[in-house]
């Protein structure tokens, strides 16, 4: 195969980290970008060199394209992302993948159908603590795994709200849990394995949005080890940590920093925790991180060798039901098991 051709759709805030890491990596070629808003689209083609679309349908039409990254808002990625899929185009969502487990199944379902890949944008787990973190768990040396908890406090203010109406709207977005804690609930699921059940409270105490601005959930999970989440954009003045915790009977790793990048704690019995601490990764210059090439890089793998990227449709799935199951628990003020019985919308009648 020659070089992949790529088509990207919604030049807004998170498209650079893809425009610019497909511009770097070898074998991948940017192709078009598409935007509704004409000045988004004109920046983005000035600066990237591509061609360019208002309608990313007529996009879509375009051959040379094999892979389209899909940054739009949230609530329009599973109807593009199907719309790319039909064209026989391979696919890369940012999270959340869909705003319900129907649109998610629609999507992976169809791709199978159309034997093209789905990839999710949790390029976290890219992260170099977070791939250190994943081979000593494969390793079992964890021991039994007790707890673990995911803590996302950061800072969104009226402004960042007020800069797109998409965002925390129920339609297009949910609160701090759909967008900005989903990355840590899914490396929480990643570490500690399927969820059995969720009880939660969510409240919008600062910011004039629909979704939540605040929420804590606790967790059991399959093997009777516990978990928390607490998720925020409320935190003063800016964004603290993002940190995910796991402990077993034979080790304990925090990773904190201010999107899971610095190892706080690094302890098990053959492990030199000071060696680790000495050695640690850059803090990326914002919360995005360094992984959008990594995942890209990985998707271009699997597109080359016809097997499943990293984080396909499936992996993305998982973070999502969790969200949804912890919407349903304070919409309805009790515990909620996953898997889901149900389907239900987002939205929280407070
Ligand atoms: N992986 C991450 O760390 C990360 C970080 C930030 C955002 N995101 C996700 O990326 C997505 C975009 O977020 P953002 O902050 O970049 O949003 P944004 O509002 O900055 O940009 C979205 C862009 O999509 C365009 N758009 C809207 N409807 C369109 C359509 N029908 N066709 C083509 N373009 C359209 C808008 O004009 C805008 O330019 C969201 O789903 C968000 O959750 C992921």
């Amino acid at each position: 195969m020659g070089e992949i051709g790529f088509g990207l759709i919604g030049c807004g805030r998170i498209s650079k980290n893809h425009f610019e890491s497909i511009k770097a990596l070898p074998g991948a070629d940017l192709i078009a970008a598409a935007d509704i808003d004409k000045r988004a689209l004109q920046a983005a083609v000035g600066k990237y060199q591509c061609q360019g679309y208002l309608d990313y349908k007529e996009m879509l039409k375009e051959p040379k394209i094999q892979v389209v990254n899909v940054c739009t808002p949230s609530g329009l990625h599973a109807q593009i992302a199907l719309d790319a899929i039909r064209s026989g185009k391979h696919v890369i969502i940012e999270k959340p993948m869909a705003m319900s487990l129907v649109e998610a199944d629609s999507v992976i379902k169809a791709a199978k159908r159309a034997g093209v890949k789905v990839g999710v944008a949790h390029q976290n787990r890219f992260n170099k603590t977070i791939t250190r973190l994943r081979q000593v768990y494969e390793q079992g040396k964890f021991g039994k795994l007790t707890h673990g908890s995911a803590v996302v406090r950061w800072n969104r203010n009226d402004q960042y709200y007020s800069q797109a109406p998409w965002r925390g709207t129920w339609a297009n977005d949910g609160g701090c849990l759909m967008n900005q804690s989903i990355h840590n609930i899914d490396l929480l699921q990643w570490m500690m394995g399927e969820v059995e059940s969720v009880f939660a409270y969510a409240a919008t105490n600062l910011r004039k949005i629909e979704g939540e601005d605040v929420a804590t959930a606790v967790l059991k999970f399959k093997s009777g080890a516990l978990g928390l989440i607490e998720a925020t954009t409320t935190v003063f003045p800016t964004n603290l940590e993002e940190t995910l915790n796991i402990f077993g009977s034979d080790g304990t790793v925090v990773l904190g920093g201010i999107a899971v990048n610095k190892v706080e704690a690094w302890r098990f019995a053959d492990e030199d925790e000071a060696a680790v601490l000495a050695n640690q990764g850059a803090e990326p210059p914002n919360v995005y991180g360094f992984g959008h090439a990594d995942l890209i890089a990985d998707f271009m793998d699997a597109v080359i060798s016809d097997r499943e990227p990293a984080i396909n449709g499936e992996e993305g799935r998982k973070a999502l039901e969790i969200i949804l199951a912890i919407y349903h628990s304070v919409k309805y003020k009790k515990e909620i098991k996953i898997p889901l019985q149900e389907e239900f919308t987002i939205g929280i009648s407070r």
